[in-house]
């Protein structure tokens, strides 16, 4: 069974503070682009997310981390090379980060991305190689040497992001703000409770989501409704004839996981979102809400919990995500594939 049914209104707020306390992402211009350090576990939407970015004039790549999460770390490692190889990008250093969680062993996500973690059309060979050093430690260098503050953009677990603030206390004053994706005001979809993201690693996203570094959760209420239907992604495969391919060929095995799953003709790219919201702030409403994370929980370790009522009269520590511009972002991405010629 396949639909096109997109899902419901998206959230509503009663009273939307939308701005609320916390200072939203700093915004980035051609003429004076924003420092990002990409945080993955690539990963197809991450890979979308890694080529998204780099074609974009308002932000700079400082350099890519990668953690273990959809695939091992060596996966997800040779991805992220293999991914600038196809962008044309091999000067873009890549370091790799944790292995495993803060607690416990890994657990991956072959169900949903392959053995691999990126399973579907070939990738070029990587042109580069990591660098030796730890990604705490060399987003810690990146940060430091940008001379200005950096956005840090996770997009898998949150284990190297925690390693750095825990690891390099001094950078904490230089992260202007954190756009991660992960967590959910609503479903899960690892657990019924937990998102992937969230889940793999609650110790860490613990940490980050406490830090009192300004930070926006783009979470799965905005990404499930980031969908790229069947027609559009066949519009993608043919943007250009480099990237655009293999992208629809990503977006092809990556739909069949949701098409088991949600009986969707189409695919949520979830990570190019933490992306295109840094590029246009406007296609992604969010509200001021504050939000734990169960680490805890019989049934709902890896929770984030979303005070979306204020019942608790904490105040807020993220910009969570309530909806999105479809239309809006499918044309970003549409048009940053069709960049690369
Ligand atoms: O739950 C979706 C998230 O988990 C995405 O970042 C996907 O790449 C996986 O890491
Ligand atoms: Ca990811």
């Amino acid at each position: 069974m396949s639909g096109t049914a997109a899902p419901g209104p998206g959230i509503v707020l009663v009273d939307d503070q939308a701005a609320g306390t916390l200072p939203p992402p700093p915004g980035g211009a051609p003429d004076r682009p924003l420092p990002v350090v990409l945080d993955c576990d690539p990963g197809h939407d991450d890979a979308v997310a890694i080529l998204l970015a780099l074609s974009r004039p308002e932000l700079r790549v400082l350099g890519i981390s990668t953690v273990g999460g959809n695939a091992v770390l060596e996966r997800t490692t040779e991805t992220a090379l293999r991914v600038l190889a196809l962008a044309g990008r091999p000067d873009v250093e890549v370091a790799a980060g944790a292995a495993h969680p803060l607690e416990g062993p890994l657990r991956t996500a072959p169900h949903v991305h392959g053995e691999s973690g990126i399973e579907g059309p070939e990738l070029p060979p990587p042109e580069s190689a990591a660098i030796a050093e730890f990604a705490p430690a060399a987003m810690a260098r990146w940060i430091e040497a940008a001379g200005e503050p950096v956005v840090l953009v996770p997009t898998g677990p949150l284990t190297n992001i925690a390693l750095l603030l825990e690891e390099h206390p001094s950078v904490r004053e230089r992260i202007a703000h954190i756009c991660l994706m992960g967590g959910s005001i609503t479903e899960g979809n690892i657990t019924p409770a937990a998102e992937f993201n969230i889940w793999v690693d609650p110790e860490a996203a613990e940490i980050v989501f406490d830090s009192g570094i300004p930070l926006t959760m783009i979470g799965l209420d905005v990404t499930h409704r980031s969908i790229v239907w069947e027609p559009e992604r066949e519009v993608m495969a043919r943007a250009g004839d480099r990237v655009g391919p293999v992208v629809g060929g990503l977006l092809a095995f990556f739909q069949s996981f949701h098409e088991r799953t949600y009986g969707w003709a189409g695919t949520p790219i979830h990570d190019a979102v933490t992306v295109a919201h840094l590029v246009a702030p406007e296609l992604v409403r969010t509200a001021a809400l504050d939000v734990r994370i169960e680490t805890q929980g019989r049934f709902t370790r890896g929770r984030t919990v979303v005070d979306l009522r204020r019942v608790t009269g904490r105040p807020p520590n993220a910009h969570v995500g309530l909806d999105i511009d479809r239309a809006g972002f499918v044309a970003l991405l549409t048009e940053a594939i069709r960049s690369y010629g």
